[in-house]
């Protein structure tokens, strides 16, 4: 549906409310209590068949009974009567459902919960929930919830799935000076989803900031499309990170594909920014919701404290937002407003000595300055000082420089005069905090929407070299066979159809065909176990690198049989694998898992002990162009391995993010068929020499 059809609930000009209560503590009453407090502008029809009135306002039986057209109806009868309502309010053409009422999917009435939904789209109306607090909006007027009351007026909008985290929110944005326009509770997600909210926001004249808190989604592809063509920066909190999937996974990539780092890819892929915390949640959306991205990576600090200036500098570093010596120029006219002590050099400091007309004329120089791309001013408070005089020059400053959309934060250190002016600040579009990294944090937020919105325009997958029917005969062969596993061998086959470049790999039944075939290949040659039962094949005794000859050929093929079947004596051993033997290179990691939330998704990263013991992986969201691929390359810790390290030559980047991207559109290609894979190891040589999967694995997906 589209978002037109989110603006009876959204923008409601009349409302019901179904279940409205004469019992003051109530929710029902409770809710029509708060719409009247928040100075609604539009129609309130309570409705409830035992009353005749409530809070001064005329109750209806019915909804049917209600001489007007309903926009929105609030509904708080008990679950088992809501699909009637639902009906009614059908019936009477109302055009969005605000469902509180628990008792749905959240304790395993799935069924109640689909009912509701198909009997609401049978007459075109969204639901929001149900199991919520409300829908809230100071520009709207409305609080068509139980929680207390409106949150402190702002540009943000939140969309919450746990609905208490709101109401607690709700009063929080009183204390941390943080303002929301709409706070949206959306609970069970029956109909009403993250997506839908950001596609309607991004055209919400009242909302500058989207903030979500989040613990799961119902299509995980759908939102970060949604995000993706946000204009607006949106900011994540997701809860559950901890334990997911992790257990059952029978491959490499599945064991290291957490929520965290699936999800991370997600928002990355949406564009959209991360909170590690409820507080860095508020105040990243402070900062997100007053003040324009930070375009580029330039970031100058203003301080009256060496101390906090350090404290600052230490935080771009772990930001990602490291500060670099200002411009010769912009140092000489600094020192203009400074003791002969102070320094102009980034940060700047202005010393203890520092009065208004000193932050005032630097700010307003700073400010304007074309390599400055981001200001943070910070402040200790001071005995000759006044705190509301220093930010109340800061504003004029950044007023008198005539420069708007750069971004500036400020962090001011010290007592009830500092909360005093840093409020002041606030409500003056100024994001401010009381310590030092937490103004740098907020700049690396805006900096961080500016270089995620630079990424999204990355070119998307290309599937070059495609045999799909040869590979799905591949898998249905092993289907037939009742494997849950393909072969090494088959799992390269299936590879080689997608055009990753695998090593020469075939199968001996016998110790002749494997003396025959090693000769056909070129020594050196590998040979490894091939049997659906031995997965880890080394654990096994089943692999012999390095074979020069003939009689190494016989020696190997006997033993490599033997260890088998030592290791498992009912295993069903198809053969042995002969494969050419491809010169060393850096080893590293392909893989890929089916996230129930995302669909295929890719992970990248060195092997060997790298995979095993520092799990230096990254993942995305398949399909990967090889713009992100390169993206993948360059953000894990190893990364300056593949640039090449003490001498040795750069690797082949180009060649393993063209080899991702393929891998990526594989899994895309086989989403109905892969569960999981590997390829591990992949030697990557030197630029120009391209790359070698050496070692395979594809578990199906169960049917
Ligand atoms: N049409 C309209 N009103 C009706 C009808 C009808 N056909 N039939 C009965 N009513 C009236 C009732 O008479 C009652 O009014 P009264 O108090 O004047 O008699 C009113 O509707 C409410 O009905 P009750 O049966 O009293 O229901 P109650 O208020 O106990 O509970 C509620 C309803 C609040 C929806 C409850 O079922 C519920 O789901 N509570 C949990 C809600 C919740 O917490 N949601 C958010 C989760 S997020 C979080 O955890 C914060």
């Amino acid at each position: 549906m589209n978002k037109e059809s989110l603006i009876g609930l959204m923008r409601p000009k009349t409302i019901a409310i179904v279940g409205a209560s004469t019992t003051p503590g109530k929710i029902g009453y409770t809710v029509l209590k708060n719409l009247l407090a928040s100075n609604y502008e539009g129609k309130i029809y309570p409705i409830n068949p035992a009353a005749d009135e409530i809070l001064g306002l005329k109750v209806y039986p019915t909804i049917s009974d209600v001489p007007d057209s309903i926009d929105a109806a609030v509904i708080v009868v008990p679950a088992k009567m809501v699909i009637q309502m639902a009906d009614e309010c059908g019936k009477k053409g109302v055009k969005g459902l605000i469902v509180i009422t628990s008792g749905f999917s959240e304790v395993g009435r799935r069924d109640l919960e689909e009912e509701l939904v198909t009997t609401s789209h049978r007459y075109g109306m969204r639901v929001l929930g149900p199991n919520i607090v409300g829908n809230l909006s100071n520009s709207e007027k409305l609080n068509a919830s139980f929680a207390p009351f409106l949150p402190l007026p702002g540009k943000a909008t939140l969309i919450s799935q746990s609905g208490a985290l709101l109401i607690a929110i709700d009063a929080a944005t009183y204390t941390r000076r943080v303002g929301f326009d709409r706070l949206v509770s959306i609970g069970n997600m029956s109909d009403v989803d993250f997506a839908d909210l950001v596609e309607f926001l991004d055209d919400d004249p009242n909302t500058s900031c989207i903030t979500l808190y989040i613990e799961g989604f119902k299509d995980g592809r759908r939102f970060i499309e949604a995000a993706r063509k946000s204009r607006k920066p949106i900011i994540a909190l997701k809860a559950g990170v901890s334990a997911h999937g992790a257990a059952a996974a029978a491959s490499h990539t599945g064991s290291l594909a957490g929520a965290a780092k699936v999800y991370g890819a997600a928002f990355q892929q949406g564009g959209v920014i991360q909170a590690t915390d409820l507080d860095n949640l508020f105040d990243r959306t402070l900062a997100l919701s007053l003040q324009p991205p930070m375009t580029g990576d330039n970031l100058l600090i203003i301080t009256n404290g060496g101390g906090v200036g350090v404290l600052a500098t230490d935080a771009g570093e772990r930001y990602d937002l490291p500060l670099k010596f200002a411009p010769a120029d912009v140092q000489a006219e600094l020192k203009k407003h400074m003791p002969e002590f102070g320094s102009a050099k980034n940060p700047v400091d202005l010393t203890g000595m520092a009065g208004t007309d000193w932050y005032n004329a630097s700010v307003k120089f700073s400010y304007a300055h074309e390599w400055v791309d981001g200001l943070v001013v910070l402040y200790c408070e001071t005995a000759m000082t006044d705190p509301m005089e220093i930010a109340q020059g800061i504003h004029q400053a950044l007023v008198d420089s005539g420069v708007t959309g750069k971004p500036v934060t400020v962090s001011f250190v010290g007592g009830e005069k500092s909360e005093a002016a840093m409020t002041w600040l606030v409500e003056h579009g100024i994001p401010a905090y009381p310590a030092p990294d937490l103004a740098v944090n907020a700049m690396a937020a805006l900096r961080e929407f500016s270089r995620l919105k630079a990424t999204l325009t990355e070119s998307d997958s290309s599937t070059a070299l495609v045999n799909r029917a040869a590979a799905l005969e591949v898998i249905a062969k092993a289907r037939a066979e009742g494997r849950g596993a393909l072969t090494e061998i088959e799992a390269k086959q299936v590879f080689s159809f997608y055009g990753l470049p695998i090593t020469i790999t075939k199968l001996a039944k016998t110790e002749e065909e494997a003396v025959q075939l090693a000769k056909e290949i070129g020594f050196p040659i590998v040979m490894k176990i091939v049997s659906p039962e031995i997965l880890h094949k080394s654990d096994a005794g089943g692999v012999k690198v390095n074979i020069k000859d003939e009689n190494a050929v016989r020696e190997a093929f006997r033993t490599i049989w033997e260890n088998a079947l030592k290791y498992k004596p009912d295993a069903n051993v198809h053969g042995i694998a002969i494969q050419e033997m491809a010169p060393w290179g850096t080893e590293v990691i392909l893989g890929s898992v089916n996230d129930p939330t995302f669909g295929p998704t890719m992970m990248f990263g060195l092997g060997g002990i790298f995979v095993e013991v520092l799990k230096d992986v990254t993942f995305r969201v398949a399909p990967v162009g090889t713009g992100q691929a390169l993206r993948m390359l360059g953000e894990i810790r190893g990364a300056p391995i593949l640039a090449g390290v003490r001498g040795e030559a750069p690797r082949d980047r180009q060649v393993m993010a063209e080899t991702i991207n393929a891998y990526s559109a594989m899994i895309v290609d086989l989403a109905d068929e892969i569960s999981e894979s590997d390829a591990n190891p992949v030697l990557l040589y030197e630029e120009g020499k391209g790359v070698k999967v050496v070692d395979a694995r594809i578990i199906l997906k169960k049917k």
